[in-house]
Parts: C-alpha cells; sequence; structure tokens
C-alpha cells in the first residue's frame, strides 16, 4: 500500500486476499478481523467444495521444522498441501533445536530459495519471528510456546460452523492460561466474541497477550473477563474449551501442577453450569480424565474431532492465502 494516495485506499480498499499475500502468521494478532473473517469464510467454502482448490498450490514446496512432538498439526498441514497440489517436506528438529547447528537467518536464507512456506513448530516464539524476520516467504506458526494461531483458527470455524456469528457469543476457556488460551483470547477479541478465562492464581494467561486481547475487543465490542473460579468463568458459556494443564516443554511441572488444576477439570458437573446448548472444545491430545473427564470428551456435547477435521481446512484457506492464491478458481 506504501505510496497509494490515501482517497484512492478509501474508493479502492486492498481485499484481505491481497493484503494477506506474502505475509507471516506468527501471532493471532498479526490479523485483521477482516482478514481473519476472509480466512474463515474461504476454510468453510474450501470444506464444502474441496474439489474447487484441488490444483491452487499446484508444485508449490512447504517445509515444516518441528521442534515438539505433533499428530494433528503435522498431518493437517500435509494433508492439505498434498491435496491442493502442493508438496510438503517434514524436517524432525525434535533432537537439534532450530539455531544450533547455523543460525535461523542462514537457514531462511536457503530454504527461501527452494520452497514457497515456512511452517515451524518451536519452543521459544522468538524462533519463529526471527525467522519470519529473515525469510522472503511467509513462516507459520504451527505452535510455541507463546501462541497457537491455526489451533484457534480451526476453532472458531468449529464455532461458526454451530452457531454461525459469533458476536456476542459467550466463549470460556478454563485451565492453564498457555500458548492456546492466547491464540484463543486473541482469536475471540478479533470476531466479537466475549471471552471469560478461569485459571488458578499464577497460571493466568501473559499480560501483555491480554492487554492485546483486551485492546481488540474494545474496537469488536467484546469483553475479556479473567477469574480464578471455574464455575463464574463456565456460567452461561455458549463453549467450554479446556487444554493440557501441563504443555510440552513444561512436562517438569506435572506433579506440582496436578493437585493445582484439579478443581478446574471439566467434568459433567462443571458443564452443567454452562448453557444446556453449549459445546465442549478441546485442541487434543487430551489427558483423559485428568483435565478432561471421558463422560464430557466422548460426550454429547463434544465437538473434538470435527474440530481436528477443521485444522485442515482452515489451514488450506491459511496457505491459499499467504501465498496469494486465495481466490476460488
Ligand atoms: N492440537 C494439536 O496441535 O495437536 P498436535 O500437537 O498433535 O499437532
Ligand atoms: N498447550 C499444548 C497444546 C498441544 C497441542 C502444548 O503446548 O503442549
Amino acid at each position: 500500500m506504501a505510496g497509494k494516495p490515501a482517497l484512492l485506499q478509501e474508493i479502492e480498499p486492498v481485499s484481505p486476499h491481497e493484503s494477506l499475500a506474502g505475509r507471516d502468521l506468527c501471532s493471532v494478532a498479526d490479523l485483521t478481523t477482516t482478514e481473519l473473517a476472509a480466512i474463515l469464510a474461504l476454510a468453510h467454502d474450501i470444506k464444502a467444495n474441496p474439489a474447487a482448490y484441488r490444483w491452487a498450490l499446484d508444485a508449490k514446496q512447504m517445509v515444516m521444522f518441528f521442534e515438539k512432538a505433533s499428530l494433528r498439526t503435522r498431518l493437517t498441514f500435509e494433508t492439505a498441501m498434498n491435496t491442493l497440489g502442493g508438496a510438503a517436506v517434514f524436517v524432525d528438529q525434535t533432537q537439534s533445536p532450530l539455531g544450533e547447528r547455523e543460525s535461523l537467518a542462514d537457514i531462511a536464507r536457503n530454504v527461501e530459495r527452494w520452497v514457497s512456506v515456512i511452517v515451524l513448530r518451536t519452543y521459544a516464539h522468538e524462533t519463529i519471528t526471527e525467522m519470519a524476520q529473515y525469510a522472503s516467504v511467509p513462516v507459520v506458526n504451527a505452535l510455541s510456546d507463546l501462541e497457537h494461531p491455526c489451533q484457534a483458527i480451526a476453532d472458531f470455524m468449529t464455532l461458526q460452523e454451530r452457531f454461525g456469528s459469533l458476536h456476542g457469543f459467550n466463549f470460556t476457556y478454563v485451565g492453564d492460561g498457555n500458548n492456546v488460551c492466547h491464540s484463543l483470547m486473541l482469536t475471540a477479541a478479533l470476531l466479537g466474541a466475549h471471552c471469560a478465562v478461569g485459571t488458578p492464581k499464577n497460571y493466568a494467561p501473559k499480560a501483555d497477550i491480554v492487554a492485546q486481547a483486551r485492546a481488540i475487543a474494545n474496537v469488536t465490542g467484546s469483553n475479556i473477563t479473567l477469574v480464578n473460579d471455574p464455575v463464574a468463568a463456565v456460567k452461561d458459556a455458549d463453549a467450554v474449551y479446556t487444554d493440557v494443564c501441563t504443555s510440552m516443554g513444561f512436562e517438569h511441572e506435572a506433579t506440582k501442577r496436578a493437585p493445582i488444576f484439579k478443581p478446574y477439570q471439566v467434568n459433567e458437573v462443571l458443564m452443567s453450569y454452562a448453557s444446556p446448548k453449549a459445546v465442549f472444545l478441546h485442541c487434543l491430545p487430551a489427558h483423559r480424565n485428568a483435565e478432561v473427564t471421558d463422560a464430557v470428551l466422548d460426550g454429547p456435547q463434544s465437538v473434538v474431532f470435527d474440530q481436528a477435521e477443521n485444522r485442515m481446512h482452515a489451514q488450506k484457506a491459511l496457505l491459499l492465502m499467504l501465498l496469494g492464491a486465495g481466490r476460488k478458481r
């Protein structure tokens, strides 16, 4: 947009398809409401009409560097890319963190010569932002210690399928104020959904993410509420979301955390405080009968496998838009 007269920008606004092309997705906060809405709209269309997008990324290459384990993220990115006509190359970094053998800048300057998009799953969030700074091709956060944006986009796609518009929707997250919680708060805020977060005292989401989410929510007209009482968080919720108490990289804290998180378990009693039409969400993998009971995870309110399926559709939409191929052919 640089150099374009302001008046012309108003008359001829840049569409999200144009504005997202060539960009990175390190955080949900990288997106505007319009861009997020466009990714979601495209994701719904791709899910309904997959054949229309069969060759949209013909011969494009995607590399995935993963420092942490994955089932859903790896397979949904690979299947997304393959069914769009491109190819995915997976590099297991679980035994050697990125930047150890050579600098992130040098990795970026090599990889951008061969591939169209770089997907990273890391411990340090800065590994992703630094790679994005150096690489000329889009860099996508496939989970860091700070955020899990692709998860949150698929989760809100799942909620849109069930509920339509989410403006004024009551979304609740209970458990650890972790990477998934951060991305969900930001996504809720962008879509104008209210977000109540119930965590133990020392496990609240990071203050700067809360501030970012509240700044967005001020514009979209929603409320971001933090509480310590799980019942207060869940009361009248339209959706109840939880995640593991101990994320990857924090395993040494598991024994200490287990009793602290016990009152935050999502079970049938806690779900009874939510709206009778409420759905239950979890990014998976779940620790059964720890943060959620089998009865809830496998029960009629659970949409966890829809979420898992939608990872693929949402990531197809994201890849198409970042690679400038967002329009239906
Ligand atoms: N939800 C999710 O990201 O799952 P994986 O860790 O299996 O990729
Ligand atoms: N918060 C979890 C999410 C796993 C998909 C973790 O980071 O391990």
